[in-house]
């Protein structure tokens, strides 16, 4: 009989918080990819403004999804991680994902904290309707929220990077079953 030092725990997170974190990532890289993008056209032009309201589309849709999955991981445990990494380890990968939580309800937050606070209102693609603006701008503190949405995005940008890496590692390196539980 063959013997294995650890037994495959083939236990995974729950469809709902697996489903809700691959959606979650294809929406924030078409968001930076659609905010990225509409430097391409110049100002005024059909295609930039489309690639803005697709960026605030797949933003407000992240938020979406993200106050749905944080409600059931109130009260789900994870499967656990084996064989389970040390201790700080665990508290570095905690730390983490608390981290990009914060960041999923946040960063669309500081979004259309900018559009409404600026005046301009949230426009979306295809349709006429919007949601309008604060009928009395503040521009200094529109402009205040949106230089923080723009380095939270750069910001999260290295983090996002790190946490890929961190999954990769598990995988290849550690070959552990870290990734495997989310998939
Ligand atoms: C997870 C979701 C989001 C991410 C990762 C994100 C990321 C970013 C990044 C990186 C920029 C800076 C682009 C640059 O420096 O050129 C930006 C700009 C901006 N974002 Fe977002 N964003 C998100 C959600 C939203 C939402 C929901 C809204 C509005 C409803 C929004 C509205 C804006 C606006 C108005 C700008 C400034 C564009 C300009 O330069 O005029 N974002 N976003
Ligand atoms: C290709 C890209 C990605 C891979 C391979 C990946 C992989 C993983 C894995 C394996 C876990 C489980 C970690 C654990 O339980 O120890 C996880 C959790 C998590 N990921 Fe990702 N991820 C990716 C992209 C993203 C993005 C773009 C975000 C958000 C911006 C994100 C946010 C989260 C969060 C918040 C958790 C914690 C889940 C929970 O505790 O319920 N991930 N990811």
């Amino acid at each position: 009989m063959h013997i294995h030092a650890f037994p495959a725990d083939r236990r995974r997170y729950s469809a709902l918080l697996r489903h809700a974190h691959w959606l979650s990532a294809v929406l924030v890289l078409v968001a930076y990819a659609a905010i990225y993008a509409r430097e391409w056209w110049e100002r005024g032009t059909p295609e930039r403004l489309l690639a803005g309201q697709i960026h605030t589309l797949t933003g407000l849709l992240v938020l979406l999804v993200t106050v749905p999955r944080l409600l059931r991981r109130f009260h789900e445990t994870p499967p656990p991680v084996v064989p389970a990494p040390p201790l700080p380890q665990r508290l570095l990968a905690g730390i983490a994902h608390v981290a990009l939580f914060l960041y999923l309800i946040v960063q669309p937050l500081l979004g259309v904290g900018t559009l409404l606070v600026s005046g301009k209102g949230i426009g979306f693609p295809l349709i006429a309707w919007r949601i309008p603006g604060l009928a009395v701008p503040n521009e200094s503190l529109a402009k205040a929220i949106k230089e923080l949405h723009e380095f939270v995005g750069v910001l999260f940008i290295y983090v996002i990077a790190a946490h890929l890496l961190a999954a990769l590692w598990h995988w290849r390196v550690r070959q552990d079953n870290a990734l495997q539980r989310m998939l």
